[in-house]
């Protein structure tokens, strides 16, 4: 079926295409009858407005650009989700960019979302040179999740310190006298806040610090935690940098013949779906992944929809410890 044009609709509502155009870029004057009329030709014939063009009158698309570091990982697909939604409800639609945690996709993502036809920006995971986010967002609003800079106000974010902690002072509770952080790619802001609060916790113990890095993905903690082992490494904890490292430590375990958690104890971070149905069920550090992106969505409609500067500029959310089978004990 072809797609409706706005010279159809002026035909069938029986005006010329520049009233049409006034009535979807609501500009200028257009008497009330008419008005109805176009606008029932438009339902009529399903007419879709090019955002696009309409964009090149109003130099607005409502459209967002949102860009992620990992379209395979689910705490990222959740995040989304929750952009999308807010998204919706205020009547703007999202562009989906993966930039598969590489620091040159997401720059070159970036400038070209800069360039084109996006009212806003949202960059979760930023590994990016701070001054690059900098730039653009002198041009085009953006907010940054997940990643926290003195140096940018617009941020949401949870604790990576603070749930670090949590992770680790849970493991030393349930007995864990050799704990090793399998961590994330220590170009990644949140993995490095991690990795800090590990130490912390682990040098209030009185204990000496073992940390491997991972890059986020089942298979680095897979086989990181194979080699561990079949190293002779004697280890009685794990916190993992995110879930999808965890559970390939768990199954690393499985093949092993090591029972967790009897012999081994196993904390993930993030609190995606598939903890709950790994086995045993991973015990993790819960990121609110829905509410951060809802939440990201409504600070930069807050800076679209106003002509004053917001006041809430910042979010920051509190990471929470779930318990689960992998450490109890
Ligand atoms: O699972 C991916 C991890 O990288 C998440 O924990 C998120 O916080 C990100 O930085």
């Amino acid at each position: 079926m072809e797609l409706a044009t706005i010279r159809d609709v002026a035909k069938r509502a029986g005006v010329a295409v520049s009233t049409v155009s006034r009535v979807i870029n609501q500009s200028g004057y257009v008497g009330g009858e008419t008005q109805r009329k176009v606008l029932s030709a438009m339902r009529e014939l399903n007419f879709q407005p090019n955002r696009i063009a309409r964009g090149l009158v109003s130099r607005q698309t409502s459209t967002i650009g949102l860009l992620i570091p990992d379209v395979a990982n689910p705490f990222f697909s959740e995040l989304s989700r929750g952009v999308e939604d807010a998204a919706i409800a205020r009547g703007y639609s999202v562009l989906l960019c993966n930039s598969d945690w590489n620091p040159n996709r997401e720059n070159m993502y970036i400038n070209l979302l800069n360039g084109r036809w996006v009212d806003g920006i949202i960059v979760v995971g930023s590994r990016s040179d701070i001054s690059v986010v900098q730039q653009v967002a002198a041009e085009t609003p953006l907010v940054m999740v997940d990643r926290r800079s003195s140096d940018f106000e617009f941020a949401v974010w949870t604790d990576n310190r603070q749930g670090a902690m949590l992770a680790v002072r849970h493991l030393l509770e349930v007995g864990c006298e050799r704990i090793v952080h399998i961590a994330g790619p220590m170009d990644s802001p949140s993995a490095q806040e991690r990795r800090r609060g590990y130490e912390v916790a682990i040098q209030e113990a009185g204990m000496e610090p073992m940390f491997l890095e991972g890059d986020f993905r089942y298979a680095s903690g897979f086989e990181l935690v194979n080699a561990l082992f079949q190293r002779g490494d004697v280890v009685d904890g794990i916190f993992a940098g995110n879930d999808l490292m965890a559970i390939g430590a768990l199954q690393a375990a499985a093949n092993l013949g090591i029972r967790v958690p009897d012999n081994l104890a196993v904390v993930g971070y993030d609190n995606i779906p598939s903890t709950h149905y790994v086995s045993p069920p991973l015990t993790t550090i819960d990121q609110p992944a829905y509410d951060m992106g809802y939440s990201a969505f409504e600070l930069l409609y807050d800076r679209l929809s106003k002509d004053s500067p917001t006041e809430n500029q910042q979010m920051k959310f509190e990471p929470k410890l779930v318990l689960r089978e992998s450490t109890r004990r």
